[in-house]
């Protein structure tokens, strides 16, 4: 195992940071955070849109930026453009935009695209535009499929996302054709969170203020055990000592090392609890690393390093999976690139 120092010599400066800068978003996919926040509770979701002077001292610290999160999407950010243009302003060698949401104008995508001409979309569209409502409740899946078109006709460097369900299976030979003729790049996810069809049936069940918070106290116990059972594989391989694994700044404005730690599910668990202090806020700290320099944070990358055992159950279950070190990052025509522990 490597040391503290020289983890974060090698590691750490070099991270990425995928970014949540609003709670909005008009899409409901059944797998996603945010339909499951609220689903299990009364509130509207937390968070606030990331502002322009919150930017400026990130990107003080981090030069690849995802604008993405896991509950929201980046194009409803209250200053979105601004964000985009700051990144083309400072030249940043890396700005991503992971979208799937519609309710934007044709227009707001031409400014966007002028706006910063160098950053990346990725367009969430699974399957045939007219069918990728079906698990993007909500989306006018043709409207976005011609904005990212446009998006390639303004010379945005322009990815399509397509997410393999078995709603879509039989249509992928026939989108990849479609999108090679396209010119765009195509992007597969076989997700392990598949089947979706119970979650809509579970979700679509109106639960009262009662069920929902027992409802919520059991989802928390069942994953914590989930963890715990993992534990016993003694097989940990925490992905955030690497510098593949992003790093999250959420809309409540607290950094995490990895999304799953970014969760009301998990965020009441040992160590994670931590990095929800409010002195470690953005708004709390002049310099990013500050907070990174905390004593919350190095002691958990002490512990990830030299006394994993200690980690939490939300940990184990995402880093101590079988597959682990035969994870693949990256494939492409020069061969595969494999997550190395
Ligand atoms: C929560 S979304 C936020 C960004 C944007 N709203 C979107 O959906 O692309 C973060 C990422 O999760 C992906 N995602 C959504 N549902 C998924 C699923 N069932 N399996 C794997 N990835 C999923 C999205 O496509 C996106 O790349
Ligand atoms: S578009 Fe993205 S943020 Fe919105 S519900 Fe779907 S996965 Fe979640
Ligand atoms: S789940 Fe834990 S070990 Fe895995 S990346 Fe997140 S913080 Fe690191």
């Amino acid at each position: 195992m490597i040391s503290v120092n020289e983890y974060k010599k090698r590691f750490f400066k070099n991270k990425r940071l995928n970014i949540e800068n609003t709670a909005r978003c008009t899409l409901l996919c059944p797998l996603c955070k945010r339909s499951t926040f609220l689903h299990l509770n009364n509130t509207s979701l937390p968070g606030t849109d990331l502002t322009p002077s919150q930017f400026k001292k990130i990107i003080k610290y981090f030069k690849l930026i995802t604008f993405g999160g896991q509950l929201s999407d980046p194009v409803f950010g209250r200053h979105f453009l601004e964000l985009l243009d700051i990144c083309y302003k400072e030249k940043l060698p890396k700005t991503r935009v992971l979208t799937a949401a519609t309710g934007k104008s044709e227009d707001w995508y031409k400014t966007a695209f002028k706006t910063n001409p160098d950053a990346i979309w990725t367009f969430g569209i699974d399957g045939p535009p007219h069918l990728s409502s079906t698990y993007r409740i909500n989306q006018d899946g043709e409207f976005l499929f011609k904005m990212m078109c446009l998006a390639k006709e303004m010379k945005i460097k322009t990815i399509w996302q397509y997410i393999i369900f078995p709603y879509n299976k039989k249509y992928v030979e026939e989108c990849k054709a479609r999108a090679e003729q396209l010119g765009i790049g195509m992007f597969f996810i076989e997700s392990e969170r598949s089947d979706f069809e119970q979650a809509k049936k579970r979700k679509a069940i109106k639960l009262s203020a009662e069920q929902k918070k027992q409802t919520k106290e059991k989802w928390i116990k069942v994953l914590e055990q989930q963890g715990i059972k993992n534990k016993n594989l003694n097989n940990l391989k925490p992905r955030c000592i690497y510098e593949e694994q992003e790093i999250t700044l959420s809309s409540e404005g607290y950094f995490t090392p990895c999304c799953w730690t970014d969760d009301e599910l998990y965020n009441q668990q040992p160590w994670i609890n931590s990095f929800f202090s409010p002195h470690l806020h953005i708004d709390n700290n002049d310099t990013v690393d500050n907070i990174f320099n905390s004593k919350e944070w190095r002691r958990f990358f002490k512990m990830l390093l030299k006394n994993p055992n200690n980690a939490p159950p939300v940990c184990f279950e995402y880093c101590a999976s079988a597959k682990g070190d035969h994870e693949i990052l990256k494939s492409d025509k020069h061969g595969e690139t494999v997550r190395k522990h």
